[in-house]
């Protein structure tokens, strides 16, 4: 059992006694969990067996095809039919599109309804349920509405993972990698020395993990600053990732983060921050562990049209977040077309 503080709630790892006596103090008027199908199967029964309140189901069809309005809509009306006021309490038991979704849709609910987080991926657990970013993807653009609220608290149980599919595993991991990228060379070096995940202790893990994204978060919620290093890996990472999805590649957001995390940090290579040994070592440690999937990435015409929506770029220039050195980020670095061509070259080889 884990606890970090941040300044307006609480992450608690595999405390049930703590989520219980969250709910009972908290003198809700109702409570909705909501579920999509497979955290209805997978972790609902868990819940129901440890969590001794009553409380309405809110089903929602899994997927980040199904992060939009009109899974909101379902929601909201839930909430209508099932008599929630402000008064309420939403949990949203599942992945990051549970959560991203569920939070937003309570946070907009008679102008804000409580909401808790219970992350059932390693990618929830780690990121997405930290840092306060709550939406949906609009007309195919990923969380293109949406705002940014803390919740209540959350609650991370490690045995969720226990049904999480291995790639749905893998992508989650590929954040925590980052973040040991971006902040902690030392937790870099030992989980990329990992022959299998089933070897990692998974508190330990993502109590560091999380401790790391909220520090950076609680820093620059707004993401003004600080906070854009989180991004690196996925300026390229988002745009190999988007054209796989919409060409019917299959590529789990994890590997587009890493083949993104190698490219990137060829760019700091080229930027001078890194040396061509420390830029080959990550790629060395992060295939192995991610694959190689070069026959993934399209044209650079077609990367540069898709990087050109990312939502960190300013005035029509691509800004990417790069390594300063290994265990340290930054951010707004400019880097040349032929630099981007250079470091497909580099991952490709
Ligand atoms: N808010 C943030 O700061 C932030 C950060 C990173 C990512 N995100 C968002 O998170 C989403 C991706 O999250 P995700 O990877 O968790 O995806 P997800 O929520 O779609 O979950 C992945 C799959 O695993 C299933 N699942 C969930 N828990 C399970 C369990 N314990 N056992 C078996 N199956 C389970 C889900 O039903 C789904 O099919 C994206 O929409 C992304 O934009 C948000």
């Amino acid at each position: 059992m884990k606890k970090i503080n941040c300044k307006t709630y609480t992450v608690h790892i595999n405390d049930w006694e703590g989520l219980n006596t969250f709910i009972n103090q908290g003198s809700f008027s109702s409570i909705f969990v909501i579920v999509d199908q497979n955290t209805f199967q997978f972790c609902l029964p868990l819940f129901e067996e440890k969590v001794n309140v009553p409380f309405e189901v809110i089903l929602t069809e899994s997927g980040e095809k199904n992060k939009n309005l009109e899974s909101c809509k379902v929601i909201w009306d839930d909430f209508i039919k099932k008599g929630a006021d402000r008064h309420s309490l939403c949990i949203n038991l599942g992945g990051g599109v549970i959560g991203d979704m569920g939070g937003f849709a309570a946070s907009t609910f008679m102008r804000g309804m409580n909401f808790i987080q219970i992350p059932t991926t390693l990618l929830s657990q780690v990121d997405a349920s930290v840092g306060g970013k709550l939406g949906i993807d609009y007309h195919h653009l990923k969380n293109l509405v949406g705002i940014i609220k803390n919740p209540g608290a959350v609650f991370v149980f490690t045995p969720f993972l226990k049904t999480l599919p291995y790639l749905q595993l893998l992508s989650g991991f590929a954040e925590v990698i980052k973040h040991g990228l971006i902040r902690d060379a030392k937790a870099f070096e030992e989980l990329t020395q990992i022959d299998a995940l089933s070897q990692l202790d998974w508190e330990e893990m993502i109590y560091e993990s999380v401790k790391i994204k909220k520090d950076i978060t609680e820093k620059d919620p707004y993401e003004r600053g600080e906070r854009k290093i989180l991004n690196f890996g996925h300026t390229l990472g988002h745009a190999i990732e988007s054209h796989a999805l919409s060409n019917g590649i299959d590529l789990l957001h994890g590997e587009a983060v890493a083949m993104g995390m190698i490219m990137e940090t060829y760019l700091s290579y080229e930027k001078g921050y890194l040396t061509l040994a420390q830029t080959e070592k990550v790629k060395n440690r992060v295939i192995p562990l991610f694959g190689h999937h070069a026959e993934k990435i399209p044209s650079i015409e077609v990367l540069m049209k898709l990087m050109a929506k990312d939502k960190k770029n300013k005035s029509g220039e691509i800004l990417f977040s790069l390594l300063e050195t290994i265990g340290e980020g930054n951010f707004d670095q400019h880097v040349s077309l032929n630099a981007i061509e250079k470091s497909i070259e580099f991952y490709k080889a």
